[in-house]
């Protein structure tokens, strides 16, 4: 079942009921100010920081759910309704959610009365802009009151959520004329505040929350609306909102429209004490003069369209397959940009006070946006490094205001360093900025430290070199890509996952997972050496990287598949000796599209293995057999129940693993298969298992041993974006940026057809076309570069051209 439909041409999914089967939410904002939006208007918005500048408020895991918004209510006579349904859940007569690239649009009906409400945030201003329009579709004259409503967060989204005993006492507001400011503790500590204001005279307001709402009164009944009277109120401490009252007369046919402003302000001040509570207004006026004509907010919405579709020019596809299009040309795309924006901060399912900025995450992430936003990769490549320690290991996470890494979790997690040596390797490829390695980047934030970044990505590389375990392959520590495979806690702390009692980066257990990745990132750190000409370190590398794979094919093949791990007692952990969790999906896709054991042959039975055991109409499911028991010498990892999580999930971050790896030997049909199982716009008809929105993809999807098998969570903010587009982009469609140019390989499905391309890459535009006359899944017989045959798939590049015109026959 559906609940809506792709528009493609207008980039945007268009829900037709407010009663989804879970909230489906957008994001507004591309730069500093952002806002989750849901399709009945639930969501809050931030200022660079979900957790220390939370502008609005939002109360996680509340029923009913998705319970908070900002909300627009009319009142029609004696009938209240919101344009997004929620929070009075009137029945509408008709409604239309349209979820775009950084904006939402609802347009609801009831009785002779429709609204139309756009929000989005322009691009350069700290501000959401919101216009409404209401129109008289009846015959009658009409007088209808129109009441808006936020509820601010005191800015620190943690201690909003907790610390009550001050909070209630320290709420301050301002009216002045439509405008209401929002400056808590500015009196004190604070430089900046939030305000709220419409471009009209208003017929009254509100600030305190229990006046609006009334009292033990909900969202869903406020007083005020059902009166039909504001009170005028100015808070005093308890919880401050905005609301106005616009009395709006409308003729039969006649429209009006407003534009509510939802700004944010931050200003010098060093002697913060010195006026207090007299906030200067200037910033925030400017603003609200700016988008006081509608003429300036339209402006800003045409800026906000055009830039995502010159954004996404930098790669775009015309396939016989519509969905496959839909996803790369837009979705798939706008999931990575949302990716980088918010890291793994603030979702439906992140509260934006937990976690920040991954360290893995946001170099994984950068794989699927560099060719979007090279300058703004470069920069966050060069924030990720300075999280880095001197040793080589690093942060797990970081607070995207400071910048600092997270001192409550620490490092510990061995994977993380060589992400470094991937995402950097990649921003190269992309741009052949080799600039970027000279960078003076300090460890740790601490600029007495300061090295090169390629200081920095050899010592990632050597922290695995150095780090081996009993087999010489890499120690896990607390884990590696699998957060729950804590193999060194039961050890010190039976029974207690690495979340409860922190650091353990036990000298024994080891992982094949790790292995992978530095034979692949090990190479990749090589080439960037041969580019800058240290080709001692480079050989040095390949050799490192050309052992471990012997090490791999002996200590960490099981016979059929690669093994996953060794435990803290050097037990297998992903073998047919086990009892539970025999076979894990992530040495397979890693280990393979590493190269490792594609000419012995356990490249391709590795794979088979996973169709065979791991597969299911879903996708590809992370282990089996599901653990059944609590595993202490395996952690987090088996408190799961079957099918959930880590635990036999559908883990999507890992299926393109898969996909890609059966690229590397060729089998296009099987990548495609893999690829379409978990890709929502393919799974949109079933929108009521599935659950989560259709138009991008979620964490996990129930296993084949949970009840809800198919079942998605966790939507948006996922590795899975940027792997992926990875997958689709670069290895099924096979346009591979190296260091020399761009390489076209496609690996499709038999009866795929032919198809076209755009790619920009540096400072050409490559319009591709790719002819498969023989029908094959793979394999390049001929590529012409503006008409001139070229032997080989990688087009030079050329630096002159803006454009070059590319085909290649497959065959
Ligand atoms: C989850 C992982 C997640 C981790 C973050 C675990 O409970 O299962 O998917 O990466 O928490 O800390
Ligand atoms: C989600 C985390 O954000 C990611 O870093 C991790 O790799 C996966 N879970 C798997 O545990």
């Amino acid at each position: 079942m559906k609940f809506g439909f792709f528009d493609d041409n207008n980039r945007e999914y268009v829900i037709t009921t407010p009663k989804t089967p879970l909230p489906w939410i957008n994001y507004l904002g591309c730069n500093d100010f952002f806002t989750l939006y849901s399709n009945t208007c639930g969501g809050y918005t931030f200022y660079k920081d979900a957790k220390l500048l939370r502008l609005t408020r939002y109360r996680y895991n509340n029923v009913p759910t998705d319970n908070g918004g900002k909300y627009f209510y009319i009142k029609d006579g004696d009938t209240v309704w919101n344009p997004g349904w929620q929070p009075v859940k009137t029945e509408l007569d008709n409604y239309e959610c349209r979820h775009g690239m950084g904006y939402t649009t609802i347009t609801s009906n009831k009785g002779d009365i429709k609204a139309t409400t756009l929000a989005f945030v322009p691009l350069n201003d700290t501000c959401e802009l919101t216009k409404v329009t209401l129109t008289n579709t009846g015959s009658a004259d009409k007088e209808v009151k129109l009441f808006s409503f936020v509820e601010w967060c005191l800015f620190n989204a943690d201690d909003d959520s907790r610390n009550f005993q001050r909070n209630l006492s320290t709420g301050e507001v301002e009216v002045v004329g439509s405008t209401i400011y929002h400056k808590t503790e500015y009196r004190e500590r604070r430089n900046h505040y939030a305000y709220f204001s419409v471009n009209t005279e208003v017929d009254g307001f509100d600030t305190n929350r229990d006046a609006f709402l009334g009292a033990y009164r909900g969202f869903d009944d406020p007083v005020v609306v059902e009166e039909g009277k504001a009170t005028n109120s100015i808070t005093s401490g308890w919880s401050p909102i905005g609301s106005h009252q616009i009395n709006v007369s409308l003729k039969a046919g006649e429209s009006k429209t407003f534009v509510f402003i939802l700004g944010y302000a931050e200003v010098d001040r060093d002697k913060k004490w010195e006026a207090p509570n007299v906030i200067n207004k200037e910033p925030a006026l400017a603003l609200i003069n700016k988008y006081k004509d509608e003429a300036a907010v339209d402006k800003a919405f045409a800026e906000l369209k055009d830039y995502w579709t010159n954004l996404f020019k930098a790669y775009q596809v015309k396939s016989s397959d519509e969905k496959l299009d839909r996803m790369v040309n837009i979705w798939n795309q706008y999931q990575c940009m949302i990716t980088f924006n918010m890291s793994r901060s603030a979702s439906y399912y992140e509260s934006g006070i937990g976690r920040g900025m991954g360290f893995r995450d946001s170099c994984q992430d950068l794989l699927g946006f560099v060719h979007l936003i090279p300058e703004r990769a470069r920069e966050r490549i060069l924030d990720i490094a300075a999280t880095q320690f001197p040793d080589g290991s690093a942060y797990h996470q970081y607070q995207p205001l400071t910048k600092k890494g997270n001192a409550d979790i620490g490092s510990g997690f061995n994977d993380d360093p060589l992400w470094l040596v991937a995402c950097t390797s990649a921003y190269i490829r992309e741009t052949g900025d080799v600039s970027i390695l000279d960078e003076m980047v300090p460890f740790n934030n601490d600029e007495s430290l300061a090295r090169p970044l390629l200081e920095h990505l050899k010592r990632s590389f050597d922290f695995i070199t150095n780090a081996r375990g009993p087999h010489n392959l890499p120690l896990i520590g607390r884990a590696d890509w699998n957060d729950c495979l804590n193999l060194n806690c039961f050890s010190e702390h039976p029974g207690e996952s690495f979340q409860t009692f922190g650091p353990s980066e036990g000298p024994v257990a080891e992982s094949v997972f790790i292995a992978g990745m530095y034979v692949k990132y090990g190479r990749e750190y090589a080439d960037l050496n041969e580019l800058v000409v240290n080709n001692d370190e480079a050989s040095r590398a390949r050799k490192l990287a050309d052992e471990m794979v012997d090490i791999v094919l002996d200590a960490g093949w099981d016979g059929e598949w690669f093994v996953r791990a060794y435990d803290a007692n050097s037990n297998k952990v992903g073998s047919k000796e086990c009892e539970e969790g025999q076979i894990y999906i992530e040495p397979q896709g890693f280990c393979v599209l590493a190269g490792i054991g594609v000419e012995g042959g356990q490249a391709k039975q590795a794979l088979d293995s996973v169709k065979e055991k791991l597969d299911t109409k879903y996708g590809v499911m992370i282990l089996q057999p599901a653990y059944t028991k609590y595993h202490v010498e395996l952690g987090e990892v088996s408190s799961y129940p079957p099918g959930y999580k880590e635990n036999a999930g559908i883990f999507c971050h890992n299926n393109p693993w898969v996909s890609i790896a059966e690229t590397v030997i060729g089998r296009g049909d099987r990548a495609f298969e893999i690829y379409r199982k978990t890709c929502p716009a393919y799974v949109e008809e079933i929108s009521e298992i599935h659950r989560t929105e259709p138009y991008v993809y979620s964490q996990m999807v129930a296993g084949a041993d949970a009840p809800r098998h198919g079942e998605a969570k966790n939507s948006w903010l996922t590795g899975t974006a940027a792997w992926t587009f990875v997958n689709v982009s670069q290895h099924i469609l096979g346009v591979y940026p190296t260091h020399k140019g761009l390489q076209v390989n496609p690996c499709v499905p038999k009866g795929f057809g032919d198809f076209t391309l755009t790619r920009k890459y540096r400072n050409t535009t490559y319009n591709i076309e790719v002819v498969n006359p023989d029908n094959v899944e793979k394999g390049v017989k001929e590529m012409y570069v503006n008409g001139n045959l070229v032997s080989g798939n990688i087009i030079p590049y050329d630096a002159s051209q803006t454009e070059a015109s590319v085909k290649i026959v497959m065959g």
